[in-house]
């Protein structure tokens, strides 16, 4: 069963979000939601199959190998929600392990009707679990499960695949409030953070060689093409990636090649962009374990139990509502 989001119109919201992103004074931006439209998402799933970037990997990796061992940790009767399921591939270890002890109910919460769409086929063969999605926004959607428990329920939120590095760190830590806020003590956060690695590691992450991470970037500017009849030259824009030491991020910008202006019509705007002049797109943070569990103290949990990548540093943590 899909539950359908009563939304604004995104066309609209993405020509009000380009606006106010591109006529910042100092820095132009964009905001990183609108890298995942139907392209960017299916090339996103090729990152995640990059040699380089080895964060999908590890999260899955640390699902598989310790989902007993993490189900065991969690009290009877739990509702799954999930934040931002994607394809759901990685989620199955973990409904897997639920599922031996228990019928599970999952709720994925997505804005992409496609990534819902994905999920429900990649796990709609397994038994003893019932799948509801709501293509909803995150917060809005943890609300509607919160109020479908029943007195005894427990609830398992998982925020996977380090989406939380993709806010910048008070808004990372506001966010993690307002769902404590919508738990129960006793529900519990199961939270994957990419950790801190090699700066040249990283840089080779975002930057891969054959790519594929540039067109992901890029369509940011040829979906403002379809949607807000803008006319970026794409060829005359190039990915670039830095590493910003104060914030412990990567960040994402597309530069321009040369000055030149851009016009976004259902933006009704004009867009001048100097030689050199970047738009940044997306922030990567990279989180310690220790800094994770301080993350949680202080919004409301308490860290039950980390698992680490010994390949690609990475944590998954299991956080408890108090
Ligand atoms: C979705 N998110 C966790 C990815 C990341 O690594 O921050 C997005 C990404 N951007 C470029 N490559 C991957």
């Amino acid at each position: 069963m899909l539950i359908h989001a009563i939304t604004a119109d995104p066309v609209y919201e993405f020509a009000a979000d380009a606006r106010t992103g591109l006529t910042k004074p100092g820095q132009k931006e964009l905001p990183s939601k609108y890298l995942y439209d139907d392209v960017g998402s299916a090339l996103f799933e090729v990152i995640s199959v990059l040699p380089e970037y080895g964060l999908t990997r590890a999260d899955e990796r640390l699902l598989q190998r310790n989902a007993s061992d993490i189900v065991a940790r969690l009290p009877a009767r739990v509702l799954v929600a999930e934040l931002g399921s994607g394809t759901g591939k990685k989620t199955r270890w973990i409904l897997r392990a639920l599922c031996r002890r228990q019928h599970t109910s999952y709720f994925p919460i997505e804005i992409s009707p496609a990534a819902l769409a994905m999920c429900k086929r990649e796990l709609g063969d397994m038994e003893a679990i019932s799948i509801v999605g709501f293509e909803r926004e995150y917060l809005d959607g943890l609300l509607e499960v919160a109020a479908r428990r029943r007195p005894g329920d427990h609830l398992l939120v998982l925020f996977l695949g380090s989406t939380i590095g993709n806010f910048d760190r008070p808004a990372g830590c506001e966010f993690l409030h307002k769902v404590r806020g919508i738990l129960q003590p006793g529900d519990s956060l199961l939270l994957g953070t990419d950790l801190e690695k090699p700066i040249p590691q990283l840089l080779d992450a975002y930057d891969d060689p054959l790519g594929v991470t540039s067109a992901f970037n890029l369509n940011l500017l040829a979906r403002a093409n379809r949607e807000l009849d803008a006319n970026f030259a794409l060829e005359q824009f190039e990915h670039c990636v830095r590493f910003n030491p104060q914030a412990r991020s990567i960040e994402m910008h597309l530069r321009s090649r040369r000055a030149q202006t851009v016009e976004i019509p259902r933006s009704a705007l004009s867009v001048e962009f100097a030689e050199g002049e970047t738009i940044w797109t997306e922030s990567c943070h990279k989180f310690s374990a220790e800094e994770v569990r301080g993350l949680a103290r202080a919004t409301g949990f308490r860290c039950d139990s980390q698992w680490i990548d010994s390949e690609w540093p990475f944590a998954e943590s299991l956080l408890i509502a108090e």
